[in-house]
Formats: C-alpha cells, structure tokens, sequence
C-alpha cells in the first residue's frame, strides 16, 4: 500500500485553518478518500491533555521553552500514536498545525532558536514532513478579530499583544520563502468557497 498524503494548515489565530480543513475533509470523503482529520498539540487523548496544559492561561506564566517542549512532547505523541499509523494505512491526514507552528511562534514569537526547534522536530519526527502546506495569511487585526469573535473562552495565544502575531505572520512567511515547493500561500481574506476551490486545486496536483 502506498503512504497516505500529510497535509497541513497553518496561519496565526482566526485565519481559517479549521475552517478550511473541515471543508477540504468533506470534499476528499465525498471523492471517496480516508480522510484523518486532526490537529496540533492534540490528536490522541495524551497529547490532547498536553494540548490542555500549554494553552491554558495561568497566573503563575509559563516559560517559552516549556512551551517549546510541550508542543513537542504532544507532536511526539501525536506522531507516533495517530499520524504515522494513519499514512502507513494510505489514508490522507489532514492535520490543523504542525511543527511548522512551532517554527513561527515559539521560533518567530517567543524567540527561541531555530537549531533547537530542528532538533526537537528530529527527535519527534525523524523521517516525517508534509506534502504540503497551507499557510492561510492573514493580517493580526482581522485574525484576532475573527478569533475573538468565535466566543469560546480563547486560549493563553489570543492573549498575546499584536507585535506577538506580526512576528509570527512573517516568520510563516519567510518559512514559506524557503520551501516553495511545500507552501502554498493562501490569501485568508477570501471567501471559504474562494479557499476551499484554490485548496482542491493544489492537491489535485498531488
Ligand atoms: N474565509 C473566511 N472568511 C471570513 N471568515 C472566516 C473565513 N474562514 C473562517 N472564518 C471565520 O473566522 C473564524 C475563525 O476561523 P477558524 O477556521 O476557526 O480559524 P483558525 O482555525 O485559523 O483559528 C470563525 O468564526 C470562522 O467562521
Ligand atoms: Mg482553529
């Protein structure tokens, strides 16, 4: 049996990833694909309590290599209990963030360096990378609107200043830059339909 396809959204807070994942998992089930829908921290009941803990907020802070690792410690998880087992069955894995998240919040955001995020990612996932990636960009002020709007109680990220997102926007933007061949920029201020035809055209690539 052939590897099934990884395919990840990313993008700051409120620019459509979840939105546009449901609508692509819809469409490639309708074709009559397996389609595994998950999402970053999270996807298995361990990593989703680690999701639990990184992003809730706390009055006592939470240092940025804490988080870095916990991120990582969930991918971890993650990788081996859920996403690897479902790409080895051929199904198409369609996950809500990944380490490329890690890379432009806790390496743009937070600041942490690069060369510890590559080792970490070696650890958690040796041999393991997207097909493909959707980067949904959006500018901060419309995606924290967005996020803010959805009225769930939010998480400790949508607590961040604006400047937070903006090194986060151009550190996904600069990833992007570097791998071509993976990204696929995707302008979030389109409609989801608008989203959901340029996203079933690039994987039909696939
Ligand atoms: N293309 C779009 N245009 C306008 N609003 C959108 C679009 N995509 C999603 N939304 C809305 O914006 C909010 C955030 O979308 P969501 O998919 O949850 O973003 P994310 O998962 O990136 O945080 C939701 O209320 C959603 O309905
Ligand atoms: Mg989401």
């Amino acid at each position: 049996m052939t590897r099934g396809r990884f395919i990840t959204f990313e993008g700051i807070e409120g620019a459509g990833k979840s939105s546009l994942q449901r609508a692509l998992a819809e469409a490639l089930t309708a074709r009559g694909h397996v389609v595994c829908a998950t999402r970053e921290p999270g996807g298995t009941p361990l990593a989703e309590e680690i999701r639990a803990l990184a992003l809730a907020r706390r009055s006592d802070g939470m240092p940025p290599t804490t988080e870095l690792l916990l991120m990582f410690a969930a991918r971890a998880a993650h990788v081996s209990q859920r996403l690897a087992p479902a790409l080895a069955r051929g199904e198409w894995v369609l996950c809500d963030r990944f380490t490329d998240a890690s890379r432009a919040y806790q390496g743009g955001g937070r600041g942490l360096d690069e060369g510890i995020i590559d080792a970490l990612a070696s650890i958690a996932h040796p041999a393991l990378a997207p097909d493909l990636t959707f980067l949904l960009d959006l500018a901060p002020e419309a995606g924290l609107a967005r996020a803010r709007n959805r009225q769930d109680n939010g998480d400790r990220f949508e607590d961040e200043a604006l400047a937070f997102f903006a090194r986060v926007r151009a550190h996904y933007l600069l990833l992007a830059q570097r791998e071509p061949q993976r990204f696929r920029v995707l302008d979030a201020t389109q409609t989801p339909a608008e989203l959901l035809a340029a996203a079933l055209q690039e994987l039909a690539a696939l």
